[in-house]
């Protein structure tokens, strides 16, 4: 460690900034959220810099004397030669006051780190003057990693300080704050409702010792493949997740973002082969909550299209689970992007529809046909590989032309992913010439004609070079 991080309290406290341009400017920020007492002295100030200081720091246009030095806890010298910094750092040493030198790190007692700042937390990170752009890279990452509200989070453990002190015992109180922020209370709050989280704060601070800790559930939406695609929020509970029951759409780079020690249960289902029956799904999510885990329920794409999240949210809230719902990007946007096709391109569509091709049995797909043919409409076909033949048929038995576009992506946003197009008439041809077995959605509509993909002739010719 080349130098050792403290947090200074500067609160009323008296800086010093020698300068007037840009990095005087800068560092003047830094020091006012800090809630330092402020002055800079320069022989004269920037508008800008004169404009956002006036009121809030005191700037005296003179050279600066020993005196002005002496009379500060820190000095920053900014904006000035060379000459002119070595003078003022050997008056600063002498007189024992810390000193920053802006770009001159030799001439510096201090730097300033990058900061990730969630007010009450704070994170700083220093790379000893060596790469600050690294320094700026990390904190770019950590911003991504911390929620927004964990100031407020710190906020609220703080005023409960007292009170837990008073009801919970000594040497039970740093188990009862690792449950707080591992627990429902703490993501009531990271999610705005502090008025319950108050409330099921009471509840625990007076619970009875014995009594037992309930957890959460978190219902994830994992995104259609790309690990990039999965949210801020996502990752973040992934990595703090104690036990995670995932399908079989969630992708294995996601699962390797997961906290290293969570336990993982797959409970995929694929199609005609129910791996784990539903309602044993919500019996195990209410059971581990019961032990008191923070569980999340991963899901491919988002949780409220066609993934049956409404379901376990209904039976988690029946029991009584503390239960919470993250989006995610959904396969028709995701795959939409993939093959660069807008799903609402204002030239082409004024509607799009989702629905699942998906028919228990021989049956076919009990949907609105005439409805779904509607000219300007992008009709989006969720698990309809098997039934497109039929799907295809009863839209152009309802109207829609045989040469309507139609675009099939398989495995959307993932590497294997494939992307094919052509016409309603043929749809089901298509998907036999280019093997495609699914995951894979059907997009039927004009603006399917824009999709980045193989025809037919594409692949007919392909086939007969590689042969
Ligand atoms: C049970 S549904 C789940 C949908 C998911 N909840 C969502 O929002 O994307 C599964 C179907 O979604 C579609 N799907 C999911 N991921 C896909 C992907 N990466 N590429 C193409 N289709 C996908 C396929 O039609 C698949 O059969």
């Amino acid at each position: 460690m080349k130098a050792f991080p403290a947090y200074i309290d500067l609160r009323g406290r008296p800086v010093l900034i020698l300068g007037g341009g840009a990095a005087a400017l800068a560092k003047a920020r830094l020091m006012l959220a800090a809630g330092a007492k402020l002055t800079l002295i320069a022989a004269d100030f920037a508008p800008e810099t004169k404009a956002e200081l006036e009121t809030q720091a005191r700037l005296i246009a003179r050279e600066p004397v020993a005196a002005d030095i002496e009379a500060s806890v820190l000095v920053f010298i900014a904006d000035t030669e060379e000459s002119e910094a070595w003078r003022w750092a050997e008056v600063a040493r002498l007189a024992g006051v810390l000193l920053n030198v802006v770009d001159q790190p030799e001439l510096c007692d201090f730097t300033t780190p990058s900061i990730v700042d969630r007010g009450r937390v704070t994170v700083s990170i220093s790379t000893g003057g060596a790469a600050p752009v690294l320094g700026k890279r990390l904190r770019a990452d950590i911003e991504a990693l911390l929620p927004p509200r964990l100031g407020a989070l710190a906020e609220f453990a703080d005023r409960y300080r007292d009170t837990v002190k008073a009801t919970i015992a000594p040497e039970e109180r740093r188990t009862f704050w690792e449950e707080f922020f591992d627990g429902p209370i703490a993501a009531q709050i990271l999610a705005g409702d502090e008025a319950r989280a108050h409330e099921a704060m009471l509840a625990l601070v007076n619970r009875p010792q014995a009594e037992e800790k309930t957890g959460a559930v978190h219902i994830v939406g994992a995104g259609p493949g790309d690990p990039d695609l999965l949210t801020i929020k996502a990752l973040r509970l992934l990595q703090r997740a104690d036990v995670i029951l995932y399908d079989r759409l969630v992708s294995d780079e996601i699962l390797s973002l997961a906290r290293r020690d969570a336990e993982r249960f797959y409970v995929g289902k694929a199609k005609s082969n129910h791996a784990v029956p539903q309602e044993e799904i919500e019996a195990r999510l209410i059971e581990f909550a019961r032990q008191g885990k923070m569980v999340v329920r991963l899901k491919g794409g988002d949780p409220f299209v066609f993934g049956r999240g409404g379901e376990e949210l209904e039976a988690l809230r029946n029991a009584n689970i503390p239960v919470f719902v993250c989006p995610g990007v959904t396969a028709a946007t995701g795959c939409a992007a993939a093959a660069n096709m807008a799903l609402t391109h204002r030239d082409h569509a004024q509607a799009v529809t989702f629905v699942t091709g998906h028919a228990k049995g021989e049956a076919d797909p009990a949907l609105d046909w005439s409805a779904l043919a509607a000219l300007k409409n992008t009709l989006v076909v969720y698990m309809g590989v098997t039934k497109a033949e039929t799907i295809a048929a009863k839209l152009i038995e309802h109207g829609r032309g045989r040469d309507t576009p139609v675009a099939v992506i398989e495995n959307g946003t993932r590497e294997n992913q494939k992307i094919v197009k052509g016409a309603l008439g043929y749809l089901a041809h298509l998907i036999t010439a280019s093997e495609i077995k699914g995951p894979a959605l059907l997009v039927i509509g004009e603006v399917a004609a824009l999709a980045d993909g193989e025809t037919l002739i594409d692949i007919i010719a392909r086939q007969r070079a590689a042969a």
